[in-house]
């Protein structure tokens, strides 16, 4: 898979999907530099890309280094795109070169120290190229790995920088990955805020430098911290393109820059705006993992590699594989207003119809009745359940339900024991204000007590009780960021460490709790990365749970992640985001989207709205193992019209889900063609009997009913495995 030819010094990584070429090119001072002339489709022929590490410019004013591909670029050395590292030296200098010292090829794919990464289970799986990039003055050294899956089009990247020098070293960046390809192409970014989060952009090719980023301590709401490059006549279905997740949770910058040679760079890496580090001889920095999955047949195809990487090699333990349970979550039902009461009423409600997992949400601690105190009081609130935790999930348990518990464990509120008893422990800067957010400050996280006050409090209530889930929530982004530990001159540590600390965390307790199901959250949305999902297999999507909000929130969503990852509840109208009413059809086909449940007061439905919901949950149980695990294909999508669909199909079934916003008349289209269907004769719900190959030629006809916010779900059992 791995190959080093010594002629032309150049690496090939090639597998039936994709190849990735990487050249050692001496300078014209005969200094060996590493170049990445091509990531794409496999080549026959290495040899056959090597034009493309020709300087450009000819006699021009130019530096030809602004034109070559370079696999690691520097600051300071007439690369003027966007570069991944700048080493500063103790005299303030920030020229870096960084020149091949040697490389070596393994089986398998390491992991990375503190930091989630993708993995394999069997050394088969992948190989690895470990190159190692040198600066003769400083010593700095930066490691590129490069792991090719042997079975997938995916190859991902990260940086070991090393201060092998013997003078200090600020790292002012530190960047993951570096990607550079002949011609124009598409930047596709995620985008959003609270409530709205991921919606699909894509910028046509312009001579700009274009920046995705967050520095606000989490990958954010705003922006994701994932790009795709397309070629610009790449569709859903046809075209070349490139998605590139960074397997990181915190700050990050993702730039896209298209220069006037007609090439493309992207980098990815942490956010140099909020990062500063110091390297003293002997020390080692470990940059975030890239997953990069590549694609000659267009979105979709890019978006099912990462879909089966993510699920299946980044997500890891006991839920990995298994069907996610159907659950229903009190936040939207009673807010931070309940009692043992209004809970059981609610639980008994869901054991009748068949929800398997009952949530207690905020509010259930310290003297918490509203988001003004008690975070990082992580003990039962006796006035509100006299009961305890251990009585209530007994309880919970006894109707034949698990119990799940919500926590915000990185965040502590002015009003609390923990703030009085160690006011230091959150993060601020000096003597500056603590401007709270929601009325809390947030911990700092990257220091050791404070982390193993974290894993403490937490594991403490999950061995007091049988809790079977995990609700993480982190609701405040940073501001004053700094920590009371770091020398001066080392602030901007701040929020990386912040990072690697909650890391460490989460390895911790998920690691002590290996049958508790985790779900990450941050306001809704605003953490959902392939970070997280390495310690916690599922994130709750978004809190805007409209039915017509959701099409596009889950559709965005999908470019990257999985269906497997996204939570999708179903709750009460007029929903309480939008004041928006759909009926209960929708708002079920729409959850089953994602990993279902549901988050309302189901003693208050209607018995009509009930008995729908028992109808849903039925089918749950029949389709989830297709919509967790199966291939997920978007149709047509909320962004370009009013009609949008999606599609899963395994082995066993296909099913389609269809969404019209509004009715009209006489404008919808009739049918829709499913995609990539297995071979075989499918049986329909009504009995009639239909080829795969018909379902994508003819398609399937779209029966909405006549009014707004209408859905269909057409499920497609495979009879035979040949005609
Ligand atoms: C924000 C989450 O997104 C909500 O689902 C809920 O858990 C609240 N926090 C509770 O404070």
């Amino acid at each position: 898979m791995i190959h080093y030819e010594q002629t032309n010094r150049t690496f090939h990584l090639r597998n039936d999907f994709v190849s990735l070429v990487l050249r050692v090119q001496l300078d014209g001072d005969n200094e060996p530099e590493l170049l990445m002339p091509y990531l794409g489709a496999p080549l026959c022929d290495p040899a056959s890309c090597l034009y493309l590490c020709a300087p450009r410019g000819g006699a021009s004013f130019d530096s030809p280094r602004q034109t070559l591909p370079y696999a690691c670029p520097t600051d300071g050395r007439g690369d003027y795109r966007p570069a991944l590292v700048c080493a500063v030296d103790g005299q303030g200098q920030r020229c870096t070169e960084l020149f091949y010292a040697g490389h070596r090829i393994e089986a398998g794919k390491p992991g990375l120290n503190g930091l989630p990464a993708a993995y394999v289970e069997d050394a088969a799986e992948a190989e690895t190229l470990f190159i190692t990039l040198r600066d003769a003055l400083t010593g700095l050294e930066a490691e590129l790995r490069y792991t090719l899956y042997a079975d997938r089009p995916v190859i991902t990247e990260s940086i070991l920088y090393t201060n092998t020098g013997s003078a200090p070293l600020t790292l002012q960046s530190a960047g993951s990955a570096c990607v550079t390809l002949p011609g124009r192409y598409d930047l596709i970014h995620l985008h959003g805020a609270w409530a709205k989060e991921r919606s699909i952009e894509r910028v046509p090719p312009a001579r700009l430098s274009r920046e995705i980023s967050s520095c606000r301590g989490a990958s954010g709401h705003e922006h994701n911290p994932f790009a795709v490059l397309a070629a610009p006549d790449a569709t859903e279905f046809s075209g070349e393109c490139l998605g590139a997740a960074l397997v990181y949770s915190g700050d990050f910058s993702i730039t896209a820059d298209e220069n006037a040679y007609g090439s493309t760079r992207l980098t990815l890496g942490l956010n140099p705006r909020s990062f500063t580090w110091q390297l003293h001889p002997g020390e080692a920095f470990q940059a975030p993992e890239v997953l990069f999955a590549y694609s000659a047949n267009g979105l979709n195809a890019m978006s099912q590699a990462l879909h089966s990487l993510i699920r299946q090699r980044v997500c890891r333990g006991y839920w990995r594989d298994r069907e996610r349970p159907i659950l229903i979550n009190n936040w939207e039902a009673t807010y931070f207003d309940f009692d043992p009461e209004k809970i059981l009423k609610i639980a008994r409600a869901a054991a009748e119809d068949g929800i398997e997992l009952f949530v207690l949400d905020d509010g259930w601690f310290g003297k918490r009745n509203r988001d003004n105190c008690s975070l990082g009081d992580w003990v039962v609130n006796r006035e509100k359940l006299p009961c305890g935790l251990d009585g209530l999930s007994r309880d919970i348990h006894g109707l034949g339900l698990k119990f799940g518990l919500w926590f915000e464990p990185e965040m502590v509120s002015p009003d609390s024991d923990l703030y009085r008893a160690h006011p230091d422990w959150c993060l601020h800067a000096g003597s500056r204000r603590r401007t709270t957010a929601r009325q809390q400050l947030i911990l700092d996280m990257g220091r050791r007590e404070v982390q193993d006050y974290v894993i403490e409090a937490v594991s403490g209530v999950l061995r007091s009780a049988q809790i079977d889930y995990v609700k993480w929530d982190m609701n405040r982004n940073f501001m004053e960021a700094g920590s009371d530990t770091l020398a001066d001159g080392r602030q901007g540590e701040t929020a990386h460490r912040y990072m690697l600390g909650l890391y460490r965390v989460l390895e911790t307790v998920t690691g002590a709790f290996p049958q508790v199901l985790f779900e990450s959250c941050s306001g809704g949305g605003g953490r959902f990365d392939a970070g997280m999902l390495h310690y916690m297999p599922q994130t709750w999507t978004s809190d805007d749970t409209d039915a017509a909000a959701r099409l596009s929130i889950q559709y965005g969503t999908s470019l990257c992640y999985p269906a497997s990852a996204m939570g999708a509840h179903v709750s009460a109208v007029p929903n309480h985001q939008v004041g928006r009413v759909t009926d209960m059809r929708m708002r079920g086909d729409v959850a089953l989207g994602g990993n279902f449940g549901y988050e309302l007061d189901l003693s208050a439905q209607t018995d009509a709205d009930r008995a729908e919901i028992r109808r849903q949950v039925r089918q749950v149980k029949v389709l989830r193992r297709t919509t967790q695990q199966g291939v997920f294909t978007r149709l047509l999508s909320p962004f370009a019209g009013n009609v949008t669909a999606w599609q899963f199909a395994d082995e066993d079934r296909v099913i389609l889900c269809a969404y019209r916003v509004l009715n009209m008349p006489n404008g919808e289209p009739l049918r829709v063609r499913l995609r990539g269907v297995p071979e075989g004769l499918y049986q329909a719900a009504e009995g009639s009997t239909v080829s795969g190959s018909d379902l994508m030629r003819a398609g399937v006809p779209l029966p909405f009913a006549p009014h707004d916010f209408a859905s269909c779900v057409a499920v497609f059992e495979r009879i035979r495995k040949v005609l």
